[in-house]
């Protein structure tokens, strides 16, 4: 077969609606690669090193020769065009990149080559091909087939979108999102990055040993909500019971255990895949695939869903361990407020005081903490100190601690030891270690005069300065063994009056502030 029977004249082509070479295609020495006055032979040879197809077109894109390298596949595709056009071969889009790319070869940067797929046996095979010559009516394009070099791009790419998904959920879990949030947040994921119509997840209810429904996406009816299976019952209890992966081509053919669902047809699904979710060593659920066509399932899939449920097996393990926590947390803090509760009280019972004292302090306080902005975990604190400040007076005997009169110097010594009482008793204890400032310093005053440390000014630490205020005025305004209680007005006078004495003289109009708005 004669493959050349070109005329080599110079290149004035028209561009037209029915022509695919543009006009004015200028300056081809440039991008010949093959003189144009070749014999056949040596394009033979040209074609053995550079190509795996040549394809000799006119300018409306019909293909006037084709000529292959060695594969029959590439014989094949030279059987199927000859005779054909480009426009018959390419599809829209390649033709209107090989358009562009024509179009484009006008300009100083122009593009070495471009792309285009072929249905060959069945099979798409890409070609990259470039212009290695051309004349006012003929064009010789060289074609290389890329089909292995576009499947491994196309698999980077769909890895490089599954390690994105991936750091995505990592971040999600790393973040400490709610449960349902994040199982909301993977499922986007699972059905984004595996393409496929619909996903839940049921989890393993340890107490009942059910599985149950705990997130969805995708489904057209709410029957899968509700869910309840045994392990070792229908597809799912099998994945959970038996720790493997079930899959099901086929759920139209019967013996499915959707069957007993009756609304399941329709959501006409025809794939499903259960894949048990393990953590630890422990199954805590199963992530249920579903798809409405066939699905073709392979290495790189597999993995990605088994990594995939790995992730969500540790998601839903580190939820579960944050909520334990927390619960183990709460009820340890109450144990805890109770302890403290019991002591104060016992305080409170022997100094046959009303049980309200102690709480009423411990009220006044919160209250004026909260007023002078002091944040949620030092209030904490500052309440529990609050409650425990004169416990070391437990310490200190009834004669003295009872006296119906003022002490004596002996008396004061013994008395002025109860906040170093209270620090022997609260010191061992760890979790009141912030809380003991109170108990400790809540006799030190502000010019330097207090006890047990003669701390001064911002020496005192802020929680026991304003704790002092809320002590004095509660004392002042309540009965003792020594004297009757104070009329308000008196209390408030001598608070006043020992601003920048006994307290931190900026938290005094603060704390009559609020004793005067509420009546204390
Ligand atoms: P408390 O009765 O809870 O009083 C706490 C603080 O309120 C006192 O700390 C003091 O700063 C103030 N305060 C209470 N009552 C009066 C008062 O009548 N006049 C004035 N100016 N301030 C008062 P302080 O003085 O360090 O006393 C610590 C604790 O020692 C008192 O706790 C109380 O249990 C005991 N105490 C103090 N004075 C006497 C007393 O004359 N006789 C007896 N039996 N105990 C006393
Ligand atoms: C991210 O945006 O990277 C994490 C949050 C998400 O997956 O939606
Ligand atoms: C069902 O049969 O109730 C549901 C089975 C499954 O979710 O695997
Ligand atoms: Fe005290
Ligand atoms: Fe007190």
């Amino acid at each position: 077969m004669s493959i050349l029977t070109l005329s080599y004249e110079p290149l004035h082509v028209f561009w037209q609606e029915d022509r695919l070479i543009p006009k004015d295609l200028p300056d081809l020495d440039g991008v010949n690669h093959l003189d144009l006055s070749l014999d056949e032979q040596r394009l033979g040879d040209s074609l053995q090193v550079f190509a795996d197809l040549l394809f000799v077109v006119d300018e409306k894109g019909s293909i006037l020769d084709c000529r292959f390298g060695d594969s029959a596949a590439y014989s094949e595709a030279c059987e199927q065009v000859h005779s054909k056009g480009l426009n018959d071969i390419l599809s829209t889009e390649a033709r209107d990149r090989l358009r562009q790319y024509l179009s484009e070869q006008r300009q100083p940067t122009k593009p070495a080559s471009f792309e285009f797929p072929l249905m060959l046996g069945g099979r798409e095979l890409w070609f990259d091909a470039r212009l290695v010559g051309a004349s006012n009516s003929q064009l010789i394009l060289s074609a290389r087939d890329i089909t292995k070099y576009k499947q491994t791009e196309y698999r980077l790419k769909r890895q490089l979108q599954r390690i994105s998904a991936l750091r995505s959920i990592d971040f999600a879990i790393a973040s400490g999102l709610d449960l349902n949030l994040l199982l909301s947040i993977l499922l986007d994921r699972v059905i984004e990055t595996l393409r496929v119509d619909a996903a839940d997840v049921l989890l393993l209810d340890p107490k009942l040993n059910e599985l149950t429904y705990a997130a969805g996406k995708g489904f057209r009816t709410n029957i899968l909500q509700h869910t309840r299976l045994r392990p070792g019952q229908g597809h799912a209890g099998k994945v959970a019971l038996e720790r493997r992966i079930v899959t099901i081509s086929d759920l139209t053919k019967g013996n499915t255990d959707f069957e007993r669902l009756p609304l399941f047809p329709s959501e006409k699904f025809i794939v499903y895949f259960g894949v048990p979710l393990i953590a630890k060593g422990r199954v805590l659920g199963v992530l249920e695939i579903f798809h409405r066509s066939p699905l073709h399932a392979d290495e790189d899939w597999m993995d990605f869903l088994n990594i995939i449920a790995g992730q969500t097996a540790i998601a839903i393990d580190s939820a579960m361990m944050f909520k334990e926590l927390q619960k183990a947390n709460f009820e340890l803090s109450l144990a805890y407020n109770a302890t403290i509760d019991a002591w104060s009280r016992a305080l409170d019972l022997r100094g046959k005081e009303t049980e309200g004292h102690t709480r009423r302090v411990t009220d006044l306080t919160t209250r004026f903490a909260t007023l002078l902005g002091v944040k949620d975990s030092d209030l904490l604190h500052i309440r529990r100190g609050a409650t425990l400040h004169d416990i070391g007076k437990v310490a200190i005997p009834d004669e003295i601690l009872f006296k119906p009169a003022p002490l004596n110097q002996d008396e004061w010594q013994i008395m002025r030891q109860h906040p170093k009482y209270a620090v022997d008793l609260l010191s061992p204890i760890k979790y009141l270690e912030k809380a003991t400032e109170i108990p400790h310093w809540h006799h030190e005053k502000w010019d330097g005069s207090g006890y047990p440390d003669h701390l001064g000014g911002e020496e005192i630490p802020f929680s026991a300065r304003l704790f002092a205020l809320v002590d004095v005025y509660e004392a002042l305004t309540s009965d003792r063994p020594y004297r009757k209680a104070w009329a308000k007005q008196d209390a408030i006078h001598y608070i006043e009056n020992q601003a920048g004495k006994h307290f931190d003289p900026r938290l005094v109009p603060e704390f009559l502030n609020l004793v005067n708005a509420n009546g204390f």
